[in-house]
């Protein structure tokens, strides 16, 4: 059985002054504690260290945002893998749309960043999305065939790899695909996946990202192949990212 789980993306915000919503969102999911979802969020490098000390007590697992595919090196301002593993966290985003945009990352380099992540043993959450004109051309679900066949590493299992299928389009817009489109793009990819790792592709974790907030949540993650959510702007109010939370 697949354990969904609720994921939050913070991006480049968060401070010092943020602590309060992570021990909130910590003290909340222990609280309130369920065995069917999982639970993580992803602060800026800044915060993961001391997120994780919040958070021994409680269930809510810490992650990084991106890593480099080296383990050290001359590489500045970057991060890697083992360094998110040496404060503690447990999984790490790469190839959101915001790296692959900002700073130009292929499929192959986010690919290079997941077998990092996996050499760490964190669990690499693999993003990717159409953007609104690959949609509006027809071309949603051979962009999503192109970006798993390339981002997703040889040998990935269910345990160390999510992926996320993140619209572009929809993500800090206020607008998510219909339930329908959600479905068709989620089938195709578990699809893939199967059709390529298995019985591990059968059980890997398949989230949406975009838009996702406590009004819309319980309806997109009622979608079949929806196992769980990459919230942005609704994961950094501990209330909000415990309504979605709730809706398992
Ligand atoms: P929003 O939830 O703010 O649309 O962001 C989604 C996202 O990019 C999460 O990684």
């Amino acid at each position: 059985d697949v354990r969904p789980l609720v994921a939050g993306n913070w991006k480049m915000n968060g401070t010092r002054s943020s602590l309060d919503q992570i021990k909130a969102i910590s003290e909340g999911v222990r609280n309130e504690l369920s065995e069917k979802v999982e639970t993580l969020l992803c602060p800026p490098a800044t915060l993961i260290y001391v997120a994780t000390a919040i958070c021994t007590e409680s269930p809510l697992m810490i992650g990084g945002q991106d890593c480099h595919p080296e383990t050290h090196g001359a590489h500045t301002g970057d991060i890697s893998a083992e360094m998110i593993a040496d404060c503690f966290g447990t999984f790490v985003i790469v190839g959101h749309s915001e790296r692959r945009s900002d700073h130009g990352e292929s499929d192959s380099l986010v690919r290079s960043k997941a077998e990092a992540a996996h050499a760490a043993d964190l669990t690499a959450i693999i993003c990717i999305g159409e953007t609104a004109d690959e949609r509006k051309n027809g071309q949603t679900l051979e962009v999503l065939k192109r970006q798993l066949v390339g981002s997703v590493p040889d040998g990935a299992t269910a345990e160390r790899t999510v992926i996320a299928y993140e619209p572009i389009w929809a993500i800090g817009t206020g607008v998510t695909p219909t339930v329908e489109d959600i479905a068709e793009a989620h089938a195709f990819m578990r699809r893939e996946l199967t059709d390529r790792f298995g019985a591990e592709g059968k059980a890997m974790r398949i989230l949406y990202g975009g838009s996702v907030n406590p009004s819309n949540a319980k309806q997109l993650m009622a979608v079949d192949n929806v196992d769980g959510a990459l919230v942005g702007g609704a994961s950094l109010k501990a209330e909000d990212f415990l309504a979605i939370y709730r809706v398992y």
